[in-house]
């Protein structure tokens, strides 16, 4: 079964409403592999947002993801990073539908709740970062 990487952004942990977000998963079905809370040191950050280092927002996105804890999940289904991504909705919150995980828990396109991976390549690098210790 395919494997991909979720992460609860800090504004949600801070909330404490991160088992809305877990509960939403399982209830689609997807199985939790492993599950970790952490706090991104600033060379793990940047090598985790890599792909976006040239980006205008890169120094904000940064210094926000590094500013609490957040929780990484790896997750199992078929095809599970195609389905995650529909569960998870546009980035933009503002451009979400109604019923993914952005749409209901979305403030803004920095607080935007979750992360999923892209692509298989991209969950496997993300998987790596994350669970480096396991
Ligand atoms: P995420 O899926 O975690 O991947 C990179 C993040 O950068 C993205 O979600 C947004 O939270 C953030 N992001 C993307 N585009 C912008 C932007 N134009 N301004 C600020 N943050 C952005």
């Amino acid at each position: 079964m395919e494997k991909t990487f979720l992460m609860i952004k800090p504004e949600m942990v801070k909330a404490k409403r991160q088992g809305e977000i877990i509960d939403f998963i399982l209830r689609n079905r997807f199985n939790i592999l492993r599950m970790k809370q952490f706090s991104f040191d600033l060379e793990r950050a940047r090598d985790f947002y890599g792909i976006h280092a040239e980006k205008p927002f890169f120094g904000d996105l940064i210094e926000y993801i590094t500013s609490g804890e957040v929780i990484g999940l790896e997750l199992e289904k078929d095809g599970a990073v195609g389905a995650v991504r529909e569960l998870v909705g546009a980035t933009d919150p503002a451009e979400a539908r109604p019923g993914t995980i952005r749409y209901m828990y979305g403030a803004s396109l920095q607080t935007n709740a979750v992360h999923a991976s892209d692509s298989p390549e991209s969950a496997e690098k993300e998987l790596a970062i994350v669970f480096f210790e396991d």
